[in-house]
């Protein structure tokens, strides 16, 4: 008899698991651009283009970067203080860290590990997430699975890249486009039965693509030597024409089959924010979509590519300007180097 109570009780407990199916929600959010402007007509003096080139071909007017000395962690630690400021997070409590980073502080320790010390922060593990310009998208995704397992309740989730410091500024098809930057939110679980939080994600990689956009120097296939530098293989290289075609179809992909896999089409979508790498590629993938323009946020003008750090800084454009509200249909995607794509549909919570 104590037996069949024994496993009535267990079957209950199970019933209630799998009725509060835990979902991991946004719940704070911040981000740092270094504050040295590199515009279109201060690169019109370093390479040969124009200010109307680069506008017309990318979207792009200027980008941010950081002074010598800055890296991945410092933009990094900036962006989880404005977090920090403007949602008054206790930092103590975060129990993991997960950074989306191509261009983390050194090969080891990874950035995780850095910014933890930085920001002193008592309880957390971490690791760097390396998927190009979807390592937001990505860490965010493994960031949002650490909280739904049940394992953590404090997620702290980055994007940080100084660009710069891989970029050939004699190079006038890629110094034109990357700038440096960062942004950090918090993934905490939602209330249950409330209508907030990740809601799926499609994510893909494509190692073909590898050899489009890379920084070929410095790992273990080639370790720095004169040649490698010499060789200019220590700074990023690309095809930029392979990369766009591919980003154009990629990203239409992505969106769509997440937004079908949910039974979603555009017109569901309150807000899209797609990784910034181009102008032309975005409002390629929104008229795919049939999103009108003031649903889709672009702040490629004002930062350039800044790999991790687009996505998070585009969400913060998008909630200073209003538009982006809690209880809005977030689209997010990204495409990059690897090739590297995904896509997630957030329910947005504040
Ligand atoms: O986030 C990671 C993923 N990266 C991307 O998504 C980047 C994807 N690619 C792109 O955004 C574009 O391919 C670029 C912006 C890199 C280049 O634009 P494009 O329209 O594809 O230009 P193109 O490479 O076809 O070059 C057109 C012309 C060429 O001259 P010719 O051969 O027609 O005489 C280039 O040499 O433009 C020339 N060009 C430039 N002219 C002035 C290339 N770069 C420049 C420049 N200024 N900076």
């Amino acid at each position: 008899m104590a037996q069949w109570a024994t496993i009535a009780t267990l079957l209950v407990m199970e019933t209630c698991e799998l009725k509060t199916k835990i979902r991991a929600k946004i719940t704070a959010l911040g981000s740092f651009v270094p504050p040295r402007i590199l515009s279109n007509f201060d690169l019109e003096k370093m390479v040969s283009t124009t200010n109307e080139w680069i506008l017309e071909r990318t979207g792009i007017r200027e980008r941010h970067i950081a002074d010598p000395g800055v890296a991945a962690s410092d933009l990094a630690v900036e962006a989880v203080r404005d977090m920090v400021a403007r949602h008054n997070v206790d930092l103590s409590m975060i129990e993991a860290i997960v950074v989306g980073t191509v261009t983390p502080d050194m090969m080891y320790p990874s950035t995780a590990c850095l910014v933890q010390k930085k920001l002193a922060i008592p309880q957390a593990w971490g690791f760097d997430v390396s998927a190009g310009c979807s390592g937001f998208i990505y860490s965010l995704t493994v960031g949002a699975k650490l909280v739904e397992s049940g394992a953590h309740k404090k997620v702290l989730v980055i994007g940080a890249d100084v660009n710069s410091s891989m970029i050939d500024y004699t190079d006038r098809t890629t110094c034109i486009i990357f700038g440096d930057g960062a942004g950090a939110v918090l993934l905490e679980p939602a209330e249950d039965g409330e209508e907030a939080g990740m809601i799926d994600f499609i994510h893909q990689i494509e190692g073909y693509g590898g050899e489009y956009l890379k920084m070929p120097g410095g790992g273990s296939l080639h370790p720095a030597t004169h040649e490698t530098i010499d060789q200019k293989m220590h700074f990023v290289h690309q095809d930029g024409q392979q990369v766009f075609k591919y980003a154009v179809k990629k990203m239409a992909e992505v969106t769509e089959r997440v937004l079908e896999k949910n039974g979603l089409t555009g017109t569901d979508v309150d807000c899209f924010i797609s990784h910034q790498a181009n102008k032309r590629i975005i409002t390629a993938t929104a008229d795919r979509l049939k999103l009108p323009r003031e649903k889709v946020i672009i702040n490629i003008e004002d930062f350039g590519n800044t790999t991790a750090g687009t996505i998070p800084l585009a969400m913060k454009t998008a909630v200073d300007s209003g538009r982006l509200k809690k209880g809005d249909t977030l689209l997010i995607a990204s495409v990059g180097a690897g090739f590297t794509s995904g896509a997630s549909i957030i329910k947005w919570a504040f």
